[in-house]
């Protein structure tokens, strides 16, 4: 029988002798039946090494708002790099994309740039603890703000304040208390004058897309006041992507520092941390020295000012199509899985969504728990086959120029993987992937 990942497997096996693991994150690593290598990614599609054609959900974890190689970013892009890569000091597109971040952005009176989402959300802590002189911070269980070391505890997946890989540096958390989210009761006992900040995905995406109960941001958003803590939001995956000025705009609820990444980017390596200007003012300052080779590098910003120039042109039919799109895509895996005999819950809001091998709802972090997260993996394998290439842990994410060919595409692969999987976990010994890992697709 012909090997359909030929050429991926011989480039698995070929990394793996000099890239450790195999993957350059170890998110990839979940991926059945094997970390596929792409050639290719043009608007809603990917070609992978052996020529397989994909419909993409899973957008490079999210930054391919809109699509693969967007003709106006690369335009503007290829322009960049004719005129110069990297000055190491001020350019005139740095403050045009800042213009354009606090133009959109409702809490953002003046913002910094950095290159990841980890970073950033780093620096906002810095800021945060330098506005208030305090120490302590504030998480959530089940959410996710990278991988540096004092907010890796308690990430999706985890029961408890845990950290989430091996040689983390405990001291650096210990400042970092984690709450159960949608528990007000919780944080108002948490809630105390060393607190520095309250840090959260507002809409709770890494950890399932679920949602913040109704009149809950805002009381988060009282009670850090009445403290004298900080609100920040971590909109590195909702920034621009749930609405032009993110979570805060689509909710009402305005923080004092938000942190912006992925989508801000168009797939190139670009954040933020923006917000008040009395809270900025430490940047301003110097009291906090914001520094990094490659902030704002011209052709990171310059991707990032024709990504938002694009989305702000147009704001008023893509937003819409993108929750168009994505309550369709929901559906389509719904019914379609279920219906084959796999269900699945999905959880959906704009243009991202998150589903789960479950037979009842799944609304809270307890709830993800009891999913069935290894014969997820298996049906994300399966779509593979069917030409649908999805995130192993169950998030799926559409783009601008996402299509109804594609969505009806997707229908019949749904339906097919959905069988092909629901067949092999009835049989009794099989090959099912009981291999203990975590929600975010991690090895324990
Ligand atoms: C909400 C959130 N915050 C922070 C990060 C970290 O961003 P990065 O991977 O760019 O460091 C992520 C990454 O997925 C994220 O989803």
């Amino acid at each position: 029988m012909s090997d359909r990942y030929e050429r991926s497997r011989a480039q698995q096996e070929r990394a793996r002798r000099s890239l450790a693991g195999g993957v350059a994150t170890a998110y990839r690593a979940p991926q059945r039946p094997l970390p596929i290598s792409f050639a290719r990614g043009r608007g809603s599609g990917l070609t992978d090494v052996d020529g397989n054609e994909y419909v993409d959900y899973a957008l490079a974890f999210g930054p391919m708002l809109l699509g693969h190689s967007p003709e106006t970013v690369v335009r503007a892009v290829r322009q960049q790099l004719a005129t110069g890569i990297g000055y190491g000091a001020c350019h005139t597109v740095e403050a045009e994309l800042a213009e354009a971040v606090c133009r959109t952005v409702p809490c953002a009176e003046l913002c910094v740039f950095s290159n990841s989402g980890s970073e950033a959300v780093h620096a906002a802590l810095r800021i945060a603890r330098a506005a208030t002189g305090r120490n302590r911070v504030i998480k959530f269980l089940g959410h996710f703000h990278g991988w540096l070391d004092p907010l890796a505890v308690g990430i999706p997946g985890l029961r408890d304040a845990s950290p989430a890989t091996g040689g983390q540096d405990p001291l650096a958390s210990s400042a970092v208390t984690v709450c159960p989210w949608n528990d007000l009761d919780a944080l108002r006992a948490a809630m105390g004058d060393d607190v520095a900040a309250v840090i959260m995905e507002p809409f709770a995406v890494n950890g399932g897309c679920l949602f913040p109960d109704p009149g809950y941001l805002s009381e988060v958003r009282r009670l850090t006041e009445q403290a004298g803590a900080l609100l920040i939001f971590d909109e590195v995956i909702t920034g621009f992507r749930l609405a032009l000025g993110g979570a805060q705009q689509r909710f009402g609820v305005v923080p004092d520092l938000a942190v912006l990444g992925k989508a801000m980017g168009a797939g190139f390596p670009i954040s933020a941390v923006c917000g008040r200007a009395e809270v900025m003012d430490e940047v301003v300052s110097a009291r906090v020295r914001h520094v990094g080779t490659f902030n704002a590098n011209p052709v990171c910003a310059t991707a990032a000012l024709a990504a938002i120039t694009e989305l702000e042109r147009d704001a008023g039919h893509l937003y819409p199509r993108l929750e168009q799109l994505g309550s369709r895509l929901a559906d389509i895996f719904r019914v379609e899985a279920t219906d084959a005999g796999l269900p699945l819950v999905v959880n959906q809001l704009g243009g991202m969504a998150h589903a789960f091998c479950s037979d009842g709802p799944v609304a809270s972090h307890e709830d993800t728990l009891r999913t069935d997260a290894a014969a997820y993996r298996s049906f994300a394998g399966a779509l593979l086959d069917e030409g649908v290439h999805v995130i192993s842990r169950g998030l799926l994410y559409v783009s601008t120029v996402h299509e109804d060919t594609d969505l009806d595409r997707t229908r019949e692969a749904v339906g097919k993987a959905a069988a092909a999987t629901a067949a092999v976990l009835a049989e009794p010994t099989t090959m099912r992937d009981t291999e203990a890992m975590d929600a975010t697709g991690a090895r324990r």
